[in-house]
């Protein structure tokens, strides 16, 4: 709708994970080079874990299509809450192979001799599980009996994990400590700092075909969506695509501070960052300080809607 306004070729600020709008951070770049050295090494197992909306998913995609240009199978959970039997046979089947009628240790014997089959070819096997925080302590040990299909050298099928902090402490516990044991390599990643929300959202900008990036966004506006989303990329995209929306709406050729306010007050921004800090996550103290000042802008306003109505009421 706005994009003709805008002098854009697409949205630039979809909530979808498409590698093609990768913008490589330090962190980001990191975990894919990491999580691509893992597999493509034969390390066994990897984990990637980061806070919600802040890239696991689209880190994942990359890999896999990075992976593409090589010969290597995969199979990919998103839906982790399955029964065992229904997980092996998701495995299973994923990879092409017969799972009709076959109880668990039929699938892990068939499930084996593909894997040795590839390994003997010299070929890269993976399973994949997103949303890995969910997994049950069931999964978990069946995973850990994955990891044990191996030659005298080598791991035969590569697993990658991804999912929220939770899965952390899920792996730290001491039922699983066993598994623990077995993760070759862990990354993380992070919210977006103050400059790499910035040029993110020029990246953004630039790959939907904005002519000149950096005038659409004020910087204060920039400032304000890095405020309102603190740096996480999902609330990001969140913000500036309604920001879009909301700037055409009123004929603004530049989408200003005031404009992002509105924007994360009608997505109740603010509510989501209280009950946060409630909740312990740690702010920063620049972003504590936009917070602060959020704050005493709203009491402002609330105040100047008071004196409106109290004036109002003395006229009538
Ligand atoms: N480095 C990045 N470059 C470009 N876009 C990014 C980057 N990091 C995150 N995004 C975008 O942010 C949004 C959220 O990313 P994604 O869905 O991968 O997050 P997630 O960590 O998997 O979230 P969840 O915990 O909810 O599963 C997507 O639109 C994604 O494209
Ligand atoms: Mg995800």
């Amino acid at each position: 709708m706005y994009k003709s306004f805008y002098n854009l070729q697409r949205n630039p600020f979809e909530i979808t994970p498409d590698p093609s709008f990768l913008f490589p951070t330090t962190r980001h770049n990191e975990a894919l080079a990491s999580l691509y050295y893992g597999v493509t090494a034969h390390r066994g197992f990897v984990v990637l874990t980061g806070e919600v909306g802040t890239g696991k998913t689209l880190i994942l995609r990359s890999l896999l299509g990075l992976l593409q240009r090589r010969d290597v199978a995969f199979a990919l959970i998103f839906n982790p809450t399955l029964s065992p039997l229904e997980f092996m046979r998701y495995i299973a089947g994923d990879f092409g192979l017969p799972v009709t009628g076959k109880a668990k240790d039929e699938l892990i014997h068939v499930l084996n001799g593909f894997l040795l089959q590839r390994h003997q070819k010299g070929l890269t096997t993976i399973l994949v599980v997103d949303e890995a925080h969910h997994l049950s302590p069931e999964i978990l040990e069946e995973i850990r009996l994955l990891t044990n299909l191996e030659t005298s050298q080598q791991k035969l099928l590569q697993i990658v994990l991804a999912g929220q902090p939770e899965l952390d402490q899920k792996l730290d516990s001491h039922e699983l400590r066993q598994l623990k044991q077995r993760i070759a390599l862990r990354c993380h990643l992070d919210a977006l700092s103050l400059n790499e929300t910035r040029e993110y959202m020029g990246r953004r900008l630039q790959i939907a075909g904005a002519p000149a990036a950096g005038e659409i966004f004020s910087g204060p506006a920039i400032e304000a969506v890095f405020r309102h989303s603190r740096g996480i990329p999902r609330l990001v995209n969140t913000v500036c695509e309604n920001a879009l929306l909301s700037g055409y709406a009123k004929h603004a050729a530049t989408i200003t501070p005031e404009i992002i306010d509105g924007v994360a007050r009608d997505l109740r921004l603010g509510v989501v960052a209280v009950e946060q800090k409630n909740s312990g996550a740690r702010l920063s103290k620049e972003q504590e300080q936009s917070e602060l000042l959020l704050a005493v802008k709203t009491l402002l306003e609330v105040r100047d809607r008071m004196q409106e109505a109290e004036t109002k009421g003395r006229l009538q």
